[in-house]
């Protein structure tokens, strides 16, 4: 299979003048992180039209059923927050110049995030555009800017430029997300003799968040934010409270760049690429062969990183500053207990339940049914404690009856042998 995609690997890596980081990421589908070829069939990802969020609000703008209010300071970023459900308590700040808006971008004036389960949205203060992707169920990542000096009427338009990006070994070889942690200069300017690391639920604090604002506190544990130029280890940056002496705070909808938030993010982002190139695969396997079975080490790797087999460990308690840890747990769903997949730990790990949330989007359920059922099997074998293989003995068997018996009633449309307890 991979003879197959040298030539595009290549070419993909000159194009993007991407650096291939060493045994990076080699437990992600076995290191084979090869662009997949979305746009051939049948996935076809820029023949195709999105339906996710952002096509269903063109819509009802259309229609005059919502009309968004524009900000004489925020421009349409808080009537869209609004409109597409995503919590200002999520906001992070970044200011290493990574991003199509690069010169805007610095550590007095950083790059705010916000996102929910399906959306994430870019704003920087003064810059032309807003960057905005959506997670579509069959497309992936999906990519807009939205001109933000158009006082009259929001118009999204899907940007494929972004890809140049956003489709690389750092997104899994889909169209998806990319987050780093990588040093830089005092002026934001990544610095490439430093070492950058990817960021997922598996990389350890002390590598996580270089070129990023957090507030919030994670104890004795060290992590890289909060610092630009030589010193960017320092310790007193730790454990901030206030970003009020490094930012002019006034552009932004928030003053912080929660914690808890951004470890969240840290997990969702890397669990929806994974979830596209699941998808990707399986429907370019059965287009090709009418079978799945090539892609039993995809699935594996699918299925540690959705039960959190090999997260990092957290040292000691976290906590954020936005209230977001709290809001989000709320969200749920609940079990009739009271439990919810989206129950933070925040003490010694990121969730209470070792199965993400995520299995509730529409882009889990979109995964062709052949995998979808096979990926079920194995998700109930693991959490029902059939399956012992070394890669999940590390969660307690409490752990996963719970994450279990929280499923059973909260995911619609398990196959039935979920429902019967086995003993
Ligand atoms: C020069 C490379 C580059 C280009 C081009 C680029 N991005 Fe990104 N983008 C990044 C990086 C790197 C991140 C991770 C956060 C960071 O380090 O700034 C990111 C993060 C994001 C995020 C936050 C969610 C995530 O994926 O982590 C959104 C939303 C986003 N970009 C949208 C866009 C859109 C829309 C475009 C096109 C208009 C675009 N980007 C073009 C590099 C780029």
């Amino acid at each position: 299979m991979r003879s197959q995609f040298q030539s595009s690997k290549l070419v993909t890596a000159l194009l993007l003048g991407l650096t291939v980081v060493a045994g990076w990421a080699q437990s992600d589908f076995q290191g084979a992180m090869h662009p997949v070829p979305f746009n051939e069939a049948p996935i076809e990802y820029e023949k195709q039209k999105s339906s996710g969020p952002i096509s269903r609000l063109e819509a009802r703008i259309a229609s005059g059923e919502t009309k968004l209010k524009y900000d004489p300071v925020l421009g349409w970023l808080p009537a869209l927050l609004e409109e597409l459900g995503v919590s200002h308590k999520s906001q992070m700040l970044v200011f290493s110049k990574t991003s199509l808006q690069r010169s805007y971008i610095s550590p007095r004036n950083p790059r705010a995030l916000y996102f929910n389960d399906e959306m994430y949205i870019g704003w920087i203060p003064g810059a032309p555009v807003m960057e905005i992707s959506e997670v579509d169920p069959l497309l992936g990542t999906v990519f807009y800017d939205l001109d933000n000096l158009d006082r009259d009427r929001p118009r999204f338009k899907q940007n494929t430029q972004c890809l140049n990006c956003h489709s690389s070994a750092r997104s899994m070889g889909v169209p998806g997300h990319v987050l780093r942690s990588i040093g830089t200069d005092e002026a934001g300017e990544p610095d490439q003799m430093t070492a950058a690391s990817e960021v997922n639920h598996r990389t350890p604090l002390a590598d996580r968040w270089a070129g990023w604002y957090v507030t919030g506190s994670a104890g004795e544990q060290t992590h890289r934010g909060n610092c630009a130029g030589p010193d960017a280890v320092a310790a007193k940056e730790r454990n901030r409270t206030s970003l009020d002496d490094l930012v002019n705070l006034e552009g932004y909808l928030r003053k912080d760049s929660d914690m808890v938030a951004m470890l969240v993010h840290d997990h969702q982002t890397h669990m929806h690429n994974f979830i596209t190139r699941l998808n990707f695969e399986t429907r370019i396997m059965m287009h090709r062969y009418g079978h799945i079975r090539y892609l039993r080490h995809q699935v594996d790797a699918f299925l540690r990183y959705l039960t959190f087999a090999e997260e990092t460990e957290l040292a000691g308690p976290v906590v954020g500053t936005s209230g977001f840890a709290e809001e989000f747990a709320d969200r749920g769903p609940k079990d009739s207990t009271g439990r919810s997949l989206r129950d933070l730990d925040l003490k010694s790990r990121l969730f209470q339940y070792p199965c993400s949330y995520v299995i509730y989007t529409p882009s889990f359920d979109a995964i062709p049914e052949v995998m979808r059922e096979h990926v079920l099997e194995r998700l109930h074998a693991i959490l029902s404690g059939e399956d012992d293989t070394e890669a999940y003995q590390r969660i307690s068997p409490r752990a996963k009856e719970a994450a279990l018996e929280i499923l059973r009633e909260t995911k619609k449309n398990l196959p039935d042998y979920w429902r019967v307890t086995s003993n």
